[in-house]
């Protein structure tokens, strides 16, 4: 694992947006894997300013995003589908028939789930997955557990995961309690993985997901075994790690 650390969030969102950049360079066609959350907009945001100055093209790239909530549509604006046509979609060359999202209006749990690791796996896995981590150490929606998921499931959202998402609604009652998520297998099936954290309310989860043991009860420590995974944090988010 790849520690880069960043002066604060606007160093932070600058190099990982560099990253991805450099991965549609090289590959125009790339398959992203991709996140919501606060953690990446600063990176879509970067992506934006660079394809409107011609400097990056996204008409061949294909996308997949990690989660979706449980019973929201793609027009509900707090779904993730919203969020990625929001802050990336509408504003960059990608066509949207090469995006896609777990269908959280799917109420048939087995079908939404085997449906969208169908196509990822038709795709041929992503070359690089964008994550954020969670408080409680998570990636995607997979929440602290007894053992490493696979494939795309639907998770019970945590007490920890529903208050921390609760400021992007107006009130906690609204957040969905459940939501759609690729699994650990599947994320750890991506060629390559760029983590972006920032903020001291990061620090406990960074420390955890680097130094500690690899376990689901932190899903992000997993990332310790795969080949190619880089963290880009800024320095509040790595205040718990001297060393890195
Ligand atoms: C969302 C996702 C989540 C977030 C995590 C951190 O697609 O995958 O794991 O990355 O909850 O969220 P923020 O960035 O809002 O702190």
């Amino acid at each position: 694992m790849r520690v880069i650390r960043c002066k604060d969030y606007h160093d932070m969102s600058r190099k990982a947006a560099n990253i991805i950049s450099a991965q549609v360079i090289l590959k125009p066609d790339a398959i992203l894997g991709l996140a919501t959350g606060s953690s990446p907009i600063g990176t879509y945001q970067q992506l934006i300013d660079w394809y409107k100055k011609g400097d990056i093209d996204f008409s061949q790239v294909h996308t997949y995003n990690l989660d979706e909530y449980r019973g929201l549509t793609y027009e509900d604006p707090q779904s993730y589908h919203y969020f990625m046509r929001k802050n990336f979609f509408d504003s960059v060359n990608i066509d949207l028939a090469n995006t896609h999202v777990p269908d959280g209006a799917d109420s048939d749990i087995e079908h939404a789930c085997t449906s969208y690791d169908a196509m990822v796996k038709a795709a041929g896995y992503v070359d690089l997955q964008l994550l954020g981590i969670g408080r409680n150490g998570h990636i995607g929606f997979n929440e602290p557990d007894e053992v490493f998921s696979k494939g795309t499931h639907c998770v019970d959202l945590t007490p920890s995961t529903i208050e921390a998402n609760s400021r992007l609604f107006d009130s906690p009652d609204q957040v969905p309690r459940q939501a759609y998520t690729m699994g650990i297998q599947t994320i750890m099936h991506a060629r390559r993985i760029i983590l972006v954290a920032s903020g001291t309310e990061k620090a406990q989860a960074v420390k955890d997901m680097i130094y500690g043991p690899v376990t689901p009860k932190v899903p992000a420590s997993i990332l310790q075994l795969h080949t190619n995974c880089t963290v880009v944090a800024d320095a509040a988010a790595l205040s718990l790690c001297p060393n890195s």
